[in-house]
């Protein structure tokens, strides 16, 4: 790995920590339950992390997503919204914004990024289509999968192996990429996708060099080309500081660069910005018209897109400080710091340390727990039982049964512990990392999980688990040795 760059400061005692460039002037009180309460919790939310509630849950690492600490200047922008319904200031600020920070003409705004999706996928996709992606996403998989298209990953093998030394494992397999077109034929490809940085693989990054590789091939066949920018913080940081040629490039410029290379960019602004919105951005007026009239359908009128003006103003700003690298660097981080302490006990997580949180291996945490009985889900909820830590399951579980009903079981089980921008402290990462630490040494008592309720489709939100046997039970007791207190 190699020494990271943005640890600006160093340490006069020689030691390799990150410094917060920020300071908490706000604060929520957070509590930990006993680990009894927290068994009852767990089996009450069904074994799945998505129905805790929040006040029973000492760490919150299920996403990033909306949640995100915002800047002071955030909060500011969000008084001076002007609040109306068509043709609002605020509005005509943020698209002032995406036009500067991406270069393109054109912005749809959007709710969030699933409805970006809907958008898109509505607007392109045809029965019996294929989607390229490099990986794809469970929202994005959903909506193209909704409306009769495939899907069609190019990611290169590493990006299945959680133990790598590729720095940027969403990158496309060209040649996997260029044959399947030729197999498949133009026609049949609705558009092509680039998830930069990718969720599902572990918060991998795409290269510079590797986008422009697509986009090249793309424009040479006349493919359409797609960005999900919604975990661009991340990927500009990767790019700064593991792509040779970019060390001295600053973010807008990354950012400018990348744009240049695809026709369409959508994001979260859940995510990306850091507030609770979205939208989509185009260079292309025909692109911008064939999707234009499902805005007001389906979101709001052109000029709020189902946002609230005060969020508007809030992603205004965050999307403007997303070029700030002492703001960008603090997730990388601390998610290097959560899996280097993890691996220091030898916990299993993915590397390299991606964007977006930590991911914990569960396939060699409990290599001993099936795949159809969900070990990523199993030990999420185990993760929760050590510490009241919430993380999310990103394995079979979140994936979609095949047509016949048989289980797609998934090319990799990781729960990931998100870190959301500027929320933890140092201490609690070092928390989480002792807990974890325990459960691993432990980790022979962890069994499965199946389900009681199974919805058919996005399963993983609101699905209902059950123990396979009385494991849980086994591990509390274990727990309450080690640590009498019970928290
Ligand atoms: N694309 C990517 C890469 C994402 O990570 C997400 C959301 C979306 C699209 C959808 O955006 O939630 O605003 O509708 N990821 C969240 C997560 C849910 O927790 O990783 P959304």
């Amino acid at each position: 790995m190699p020494d990271n760059i943005y640890k600006r400061v160093a340490f006069f005692s020689g030691q390799s920590i990150p410094l917060e460039m920020h300071k908490a002037r706000m604060v929520q009180r957070i509590y930990l339950r006993h680990i009894k309460d927290r068994q009852e919790v767990i089996g009450k939310a069904g074994n799945n992390t998505f129905l805790l509630p929040n006040r029973d849950v000492f760490l919150d690492m299920l996403t990033d997503s909306g949640v995100n600490a915002m800047s002071e200047a955030q909060y500011a922008a969000m008084l001076l919204a002007d609040d109306s319904y068509a043709g609002s200031e605020t509005f005509y600020r943020l698209e002032k914004t995406i036009q500067e920070v991406f270069g393109t003409e054109y912005y749809l705004p959007a709710h969030q990024g699933r409805a970006c999706e809907n958008i898109l996928a509505n607007s392109y996709v045809k029965e019996g289509q294929y989607v390229v992606t490099n990986f794809h996403f469970t929202t994005t998989k959903a909506h193209i999968t909704r409306l009769g298209g495939k899907i069609f990953e190019a990611v290169g093998e590493d990006a299945a192996k959680t133990v790598s030394s590729n720095l940027f494992k969403g990158n496309y397999d060209m040649d996997k990429f260029k044959s399947f077109v030729k197999e498949t034929g133009v026609e049949n490809i609705a558009f092509v996708r680039i998830e930069a940085g990718t969720n599902l693989i572990g918060g991998q990054p795409v290269s510079m060099a590797n986008m422009r590789e697509v986009s090249e091939y793309c424009r040479s066949q006349g493919l359409k080309l797609v960005l999900d920018a919604s975990l661009l913080a991340d990927n500009i940081y990767f790019i700064k500081t593991r792509e040779k040629a970019y060390e001295s490039k600053s973010l807008a410029e990354i950012v400018l660069e990348m744009s240049s290379l695809m026709d369409i960019i959508y994001f979260s602004g859940r995510k990306l910005g850091c507030a609770r919105g979205g939208g989509i951005c185009t260079a292309s007026k025909e692109e911008f018209l064939r999707m234009r009239d499902l805005v007001p359908l389906y979101e709001g009128f052109l000029t709020y897109g189902g946002m609230s003006v005060r969020e508007m103003e809030a992603m205004n700003v965050g999307i403007k400080e997303t070029l700030d690298i002492d703001i960008v660097s603090q997730t990388p981080l601390f998610v290097e710091v959560l899996g280097s302490e993890l691996e220091k006990k030898g916990v299993p997580v993915v590397t390299p340390y991606g964007g977006l949180g930590c991911h914990v291996d569960a396939l060699r945490f409990v290599d001993h727990v099936p795949q159809t009985e969900y070990p990523a889900g199993a030990l999420a909820a185990a993760i929760y039982l050590a510490g009241g830590i919430r993380g999310m399951e990103r394995g079979t579980l979140s994936e979609q049964r095949n047509p016949d009903g048989s289980e797609h079981l998934s090319s990799m089980e990781l729960v990931r512990l998100a870190i959301p921008k500027r929320v933890f402290s140092l201490s609690q990462i070092m928390y989480a990392a002792d807990r974890i630490g325990w459960l691993y040494e432990h980790r022979h008592l962890i069994g499965g999980i199946k389900f009681s309720d199974e919805p058919k489709t996005l399963r993983f939100f609101l699905g209902t688990l059950v123990p396979v046997s009385d494991w849980q039970d086994k591990l509390v007791e274990a727990f309450l040795k080690d640590m009498p207190s019970g928290l």
